[in-house]
């Protein structure tokens, strides 16, 4: 039995990046691995990294909890749990900052993306914010972690700060592995693909959230940027911004690239912009209906209520374990 764990930071809407490049590979990998166990959490002490508002960031984390669900996660097999209701992340994460090192932090792209904007209001936590996410993930001896191409960075020093604490300490976590689906791993932005779909900075023509309804899934996906070629061609380079809607393409109906080249070869892109604008609606509707009905329900605080014990179980056995192995209190 393998244990899966990742999270999902709740600031702004969920776009469509975070359903292809996590949150429906979770669903997938929980069909696919009937043995497995599957600790989800909402990463809410990693949005106070940069300002929230305190109401909306507490109805976002309960909206992610109940997205999880909408989206197709068996409530029975999944430890659901909101991590600040978790105080040992924060304390091992405390731990971790204590076995990383400055150079390490600041040659995460998240942190220099800011950092060269000359952004002057970075705080602290969000420079040590990687020490926190390995806290995550060791704290429950994840053997699996599945994640979107851009959080790649964050699972490497995450299993690099794993083997150099069990190099000083003796062997404690287990380093995990990082799972970085095939299609839809860097959903870009729509109206600029040199970007990642994002819900922050970006204009809102650029992301599609799962909240969009059917006619502004329409309208954005339409006035997609493409290029003037004007043919269905799978180029990242020359057409990035077709290559893009032929990956959200493949990601959502799991057709290969090829067969969406051959399939739309010989139309415009006004046919192929339509298709790939039905099959998100026929994915999304469905999903916000479910969405409704579970956030309406007493349900998922059962849920959350439950997934925070189990979850409290582990976490608090392995603080105990990793301070008594660092050296930390009387025993
Ligand atoms: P976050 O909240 O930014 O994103 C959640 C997940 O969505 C994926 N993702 C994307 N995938 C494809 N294309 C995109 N445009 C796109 N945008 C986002 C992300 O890769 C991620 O898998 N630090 C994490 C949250 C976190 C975490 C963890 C994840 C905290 N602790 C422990 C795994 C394990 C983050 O900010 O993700």
């Amino acid at each position: 039995m393998k244990r899966i764990v990742s999270g999902i930071k709740p600031t702004g809407s969920l776009t469509l990046g975070n359903y292809l490049g996590a949150i429906k590979q979770f669903v997938k990998l929980q069909k696919e691995r009937k043995n497995d166990e599957f600790f989800l959490f909402i990463a809410d002490l990693h949005a106070i990294t940069t300002r929230q508002v305190p109401h909306e960031l507490r109805k976002r984390t309960l909206d992610v909890a109940a997205m999880y669900l909408a989206c197709g996660l068996d409530k029975e097999r999944t430890t659901l749990f909101i991590q600040s209701e978790i105080h040992e992340h924060a304390e091992l994460g405390y731990i971790l900052q204590s076995n990383v090192y400055m150079g390490e932090l600041e040659r995460m792209t998240q942190y220099k993306d800011k950092n060269d904007k000359n952004d002057t209001s970075i705080t602290s936590s969000l420079f040590t914010y990687p020490a926190l996410m390995a806290a995550d993930i060791l704290l429950y001896d994840a053997d699996y972690v599945p994640v979107g191409d851009d959080q790649k960075q964050h699972l490497e020093l995450t299993r690099d700060i794993a083997a150099r604490f069990n190099n000083y300490y003796s062997n404690f976590f287990k380093v995990p592995e990082p799972l970085i689906p095939e299609v839809g791993a860097r959903i870009m932005d729509l109206q600029n693909p040199d970007k990642k779909m994002s819900k922050s900075e970006n204009n809102p023509k650029g992301y599609i959230t799962l909240f969009d309804d059917e006619k502004t899934i329409t309208k954005k996906i339409k006035s997609a940027k493409t290029d003037s070629l004007g043919v269905i061609n799978y180029d990242p380079v020359n057409q990035k911004g077709l290559a893009n809607l032929i990956n959200i393409f493949a990601s959502v109906t799991d057709l290969s690239i090829n067969e969406i080249v051959n399939k739309y070869k010989n139309v415009g892109y006004k046919i192929f912009k339509e298709d790939l604008a039905k099959k998100l609606v026929d994915v999304l509707i469905p999903i916000q209906e479910k969405y409704h009905e579970i956030i309406k329900s007493n349900e998922l605080h059962e849920i959350l209520n439950k997934g925070r014990e189990i979850a409290n179980r582990y976490a608090n056995l392995k603080m105990k374990k990793c301070k008594r192995k660092v050296g930390l209190g009387r025993k």
